[in-house]
């Protein structure tokens, strides 16, 4: 059965800007801190005033549990993700109350203007849902990133929306890039992560031109203060050039014009406060050190405002275009 034409038509009506401030957090490498890096930009772009809604689209609900959801009660709700955009909805989206799916962050020391969409440990069960929708209805794909794309601008009350993706290409990860405004990348300086990034970068080339979402650029997490070299990482250096080598072929000409040559936004330091910081659930007392605690190199709290200065100025440099 196709998806009928005038509900296709419909959803192709609504509006057409995407959401400003959204942004997905993804690589097909596993492990390099993205969950981490959405978390901390969460934390310190809403302790800065700005309104941010957290979406967590990973089946290991990884950014659910770092924002204190105790994790025997992810799944004890009709308001998951895996309820929002399960395929029933998508036809059905007058009638969708968004707001009800916005959550408090458990965490009590989380900033105020922090808001989350829980993750399900049943998302890869819906990717099999949607998978099923896209074989058997011609255009499915195409109505669930306008299902999408409607979504997070229901969330226009916040300034930005951040979307922890997996580490792999499921459908729902492909239709929120499609969706999202931005993207950025996490990485390792090791040569395997670093790699990794040309094949992200290839996927969402094939998306249509003007429905791509833009490169902010990457970040490069867990970098070794000490400076020492332990096997198969690369400096800082050579991992910046080796990103931009790597990924200079596959950026759109605004995107080579915005990111002029310097791919990496931050250098994050591999510290045990900021694997506390994630691992701590509803109890941060890890987010007040992070904060509070100054050194003689760049404090975490400088490098995350930096960061965030960074990633402002390129959304100002983009939306100029
Ligand atoms: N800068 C850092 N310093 C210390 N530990 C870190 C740092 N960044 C991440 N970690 C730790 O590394 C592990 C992996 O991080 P995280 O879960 O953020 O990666 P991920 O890319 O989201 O993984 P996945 O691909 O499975 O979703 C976590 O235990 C986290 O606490
Ligand atoms: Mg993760």
């Amino acid at each position: 059965m196709d998806i009928p034409e005038n509900i296709k038509q419909k959803l192709e009506n609504l509006p057409i800007d995407k959401h400003p401030g959204s942004i997905c957090i993804a690589n097909y490498k596993g492990g390099v801190g993205k969950t981490t890096i959405t978390t901390l930009l969460g934390y310190y772009l809403a302790n800065k005033g700005k309104k941010v809604l957290l979406i967590d689209i990973d089946p290991q609900c990884s950014l659910s549990l770092a924002a204190g959801v105790d994790p025997a009660k992810v799944d004890k709700t009709d308001f998951t993700i895996y309820h929002l955009v399960t395929p029933n909805k998508w036809a059905n989206i007058a009638k969708v109350k968004f707001s009800q799916y916005i959550d408090a962050v458990p965490d009590i020391h989380a900033p105020k203007e922090l808001k989350m969409i829980r993750g399900s440990f049943d998302i890869d069960e819906l990717d099999k849902l949607i998978i099923r929708e896209i074989t058997q209805k011609p255009n499915a794909d195409d109505t669930l990133y306008y299902y999408c794309k409607n979504m997070l601008n229901a969330f226009s009350d916040f300034d930005y929306v951040l979307i922890d993706c997996p580490p792999n290409k499921m459908y729902l990860t492909q239709a929120m890039l499609r969706a999202c405004s931005y993207f950025l990348t996490v990485t390792i300086p090791d040569k395997i992560s670093v790699y990794g990034m040309p094949r992200l970068l290839k996927w969402v080339k094939e998306i249509p031109k003007h429905e791509k979402p833009y490169l902010l650029g990457c970040v490069l997490n867990a970098v070794n203060r000490a400076g020492g070299y332990e096997y198969g990482t690369i400096n800082q250096q050579q991992a910046t050039e080796e990103l931009y080598k790597s990924i200079r072929d596959q950026l759109e000409p605004v995107e080579r014009k915005i990111i002029d040559n310097k791919p990496v936004l931050a250098h994050v330091p591999r510290l045990d406060v900021i694997s506390r910081f994630l691992s701590q659930g509803a109890n941060k007392s890890a987010w007040y050190e992070l904060r509070h605690t100054g050194s003689d190199q760049q404090s975490v709290s400088e490098i995350m405002m930096n960061l965030i200065n960074r990633i402002t100025k390129r959304i100002e440099d983009y939306a100029k275009i």
